[in-house]
């Protein structure tokens, strides 16, 4: 297969996200993955585990061995202070994250995590030197109204700070009921909200939009990952479940070597 030449910049990317799964035991699956990507398993993709905070610094160092990024998954707005059970983007930075999920809907519905919080967190994250990978996504019957991309259009323009540059942000679109559910929308839908969402950034933050890297999430598979990852404008995947396994996860990841293999 030809892939159309990806804009310098937009690096593939695939970003584990371990939620609230993992102990110390489960390290060695995410060694696992980081020998797989110091292979070359990866092809030229970029590699994240968003670890539990509690495995980040214990993970910190065979990560950076192999040049796996780490990443927290969210983080309190200040850089310390009396906010008892938070943590804040200093300290996943200093555990050795480089990226930070922010606004997953799991927290936006769990924790309520508004737009104007989500962009406070993006600010922090920022001010510590973290990408933040800020999360979208309609619920069924938001979609089913019709109202996808009004939703998903006011989280983005709520959610991200005008400061924010493609070095600095990653744009994970999730359809909250594709998540967890073995569920996704059709090529077609994809296609149309990362359309959708790079010329909304592109009009938010003129010079952006076409260099930022926007994400595909919920329920990507390995039986799924090589059609989802070849849709325009997806430039890699934010993976759940199916990144708890190395065997898993190499087999989202592994779409990119199959496609240096085959260039
Ligand atoms: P699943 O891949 O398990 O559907 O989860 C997606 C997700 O929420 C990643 O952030």
């Amino acid at each position: 297969m030809t892939e159309a030449p990806r804009p310098l910049g937009r690096r593939p990317l695939v970003a584990g996200n371990w939620k609230m799964n993992g102990l110390r035991k489960d390290l060695a699956e995410a060694d696992k993955i980081c020998a797989a990507t110091a292979a070359g398993e990866a092809g030229d993709a970029e590699i994240v585990l968003c670890l539990p905070a509690t495995l980040l610094a214990a993970a910190a160092a065979s990560c950076e061995a192999a040049g796996v990024g780490l990443g927290g998954q969210h983080c309190h707005g200040a850089p310390a202070g009396p906010f008892t059970g938070d943590i804040s983007a200093e300290m996943l930075k200093d555990a050795g994250a480089t990226y930070v999920i922010l606004g997953h809907s799991e927290r936006r519905a769990g924790h309520n995590e508004g737009n104007a919080s989500v962009r406070e967190k993006s600010r922090a994250a920022f001010r510590a030197g973290l990408v933040a990978i800020v999360c979208v996504g309609e619920t069924r019957a938001q979609r089913e109204a019709g109202d996808a991309m009004a939703i998903v259009g006011s989280q983005l323009t709520g959610s991200i700070p005008g400061e924010a540059t493609p070095e600095t942000l990653v744009v994970a679109y999730e359809p909250v009921w594709a998540i967890g559910t073995g569920l996704t929308p059709t090529l077609k839908d994809i296609a149309d909200m990362h359309r959708f969402i790079r010329e909304r950034v592109e009009a938010d933050i003129p010079g952006v939009g076409g260099s930022i890297r926007i994400l595909y999430g919920g329920s990507v598979k390995p039986g799924n990952a090589a059609d989802i990852l070849s849709t325009p404008n997806v430039d890699g995947a934010l993976v759940g479940g199916a990144s708890l396994t190395a065997k898993d996860f190499m087999g989202v990841a592994g779409v990119f070597q199959d496609r240096r293999l085959a260039s």
